[in-house]
């Protein structure tokens, strides 16, 4: 059974157990937040010994040659020995701007960043509070459009990241990024191709910032976004995408509800049903389409096969699945 060594002790793995709950086993603190190899939250660095390429999954070259890692998915086969990513390495510095109510629960933070922060819209970044929470966001801003990085933050029943957020963080408050991470943005190359993006919820935030990134970038194929919600609550930016979609006659905005009554949905022209529905339903023949999935994770998981039977191909359909931890059941401090 393999070994690692972490702030001068060394701890045996049992079986089947990943670094991230033997390290939790032994007291110690890791960040961690979806548990499943998404978010990049856990991210530690093997100083010595190679840690599973499975567990790299996601991470740039330059930080997988570095040794990074995610425990939270790391089962070694040899033995490690860990620390801590470097502040440095990993970690700059944002001020939040702004925040603005968007919906009854989605809320806009815009965030100055101390050096220019190269990324593509729709990638994600893992946003850090002063005592080590961390949790991953979307990016909805566009480099090339927009001077600040804008977060679309869902508000979640009893969640620590969102509610904290919402009710406490002020403008001007310092926090921590790191990232950019993910490969759910506009590919350059291929103007012409159709591209069909679906998100449910805060989903939203990166398809807004592929949709405004294609469209400026010259985009010359049919950008369907659809967004979804079961109630009228849970849609924002219902103005700005119409606007976007009166400025670029090949953007289509279709809003989808799946649990109003006819009136609230004639009330904002929103169509019937769950937006991977309705969107499937529109486009059968996917082959040759770009997807953008994004949002709720078991929408993400079944639509990205329902686009496969339809022809996309799987390189084509890009993913953002919201993952994290269902808590839920379990009381919380
Ligand atoms: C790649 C990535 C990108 C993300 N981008 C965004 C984004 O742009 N905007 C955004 O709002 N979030 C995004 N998230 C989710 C975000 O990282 C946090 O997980 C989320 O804000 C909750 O954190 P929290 O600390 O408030 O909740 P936690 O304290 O971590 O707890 C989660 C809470 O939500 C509950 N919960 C779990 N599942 C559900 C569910 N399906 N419905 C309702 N409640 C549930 C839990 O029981 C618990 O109370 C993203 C996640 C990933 C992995
Ligand atoms: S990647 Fe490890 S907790 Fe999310």
């Amino acid at each position: 059974m393999a070994s690692i060594e972490f702030a001068d002790a060394r701890l045996d793995l049992a079986p089947q157990e990943t670094v991230l709950e033997c390290l939790e086993q032994a007291g110690h603190q890791i960040p961690f937040s979806c548990r499943t190899g998404v978010c990049l939250t856990c991210m530690m660095r093997a100083r010595k010994g190679a840690p599973p390429e499975g567990s790299q999954t996601g991470l740039r070259p330059g930080q997988v040659e570095q040794g990074y890692f995610l425990p939270c998915v790391c089962q070694p086969e040899e033995d490690l020995e860990i620390e801590s990513p470097g502040e440095a390495d990993v970690f700059g510095r944002v001020v939040a701007l702004e925040k603005t109510q968007l919906s009854a629960t989605v809320c806009r933070l815009r965030l100055r960043t101390s050096v220019p922060l190269f990324y593509h819209a729709g990638q994600f970044i893992n946003l850090r509070r002063r005592d080590g929470l961390m949790r991953a966001y979307s990016l909805a801003s566009v480099p090339s459009l927009d001077d600040s990085l804008e977060l679309h933050v869902k508000r979640l029943g009893g969640g620590k990241m969102s509610n904290w957020i919402h009710d406490e963080l002020e403008v001007g408050e310092a926090l921590d990024i790191q990232g950019p991470n993910g490969d759910c943005y506009y590919v350059r190359g291929t103007p012409e191709r159709p591209l069909l993006l679906i998100g449910n919820g805060s989903g939203l935030a990166p398809l807004y910032g592929l949709a405004r990134d294609a469209l400026a970038d010259g985009h010359t194929g049919p950008v369907h976004l659809y967004h979804g919600s079961r109630t009228a609550k849970g849609l924002y930016y219902g103005e700005e995408l119409r606007a976007l979609a009166g400025q670029w006659e090949n953007f289509i905005y279709v809003p989808c509800l799946s649990g109003e009554a006819d009136e609230a949905r004639a009330a904002i022209a929103a169509r019937a049903g769950r937006a991977e529905d309705v969107a499937l339903a529109d486009h059968g023949e996917l082959a040759g389409w770009g997807v953008y999935l994004c949002g709720y994770p078991p929408m993400v998981k079944t639509a990205k096969k329902r686009a496969f039977l339809a022809g996309a191909e799987l390189q084509n359909i890009l993913t953002d699945p919201y993952e994290m931890q269902d808590l839920r059941k379990l009381p919380r401090d």
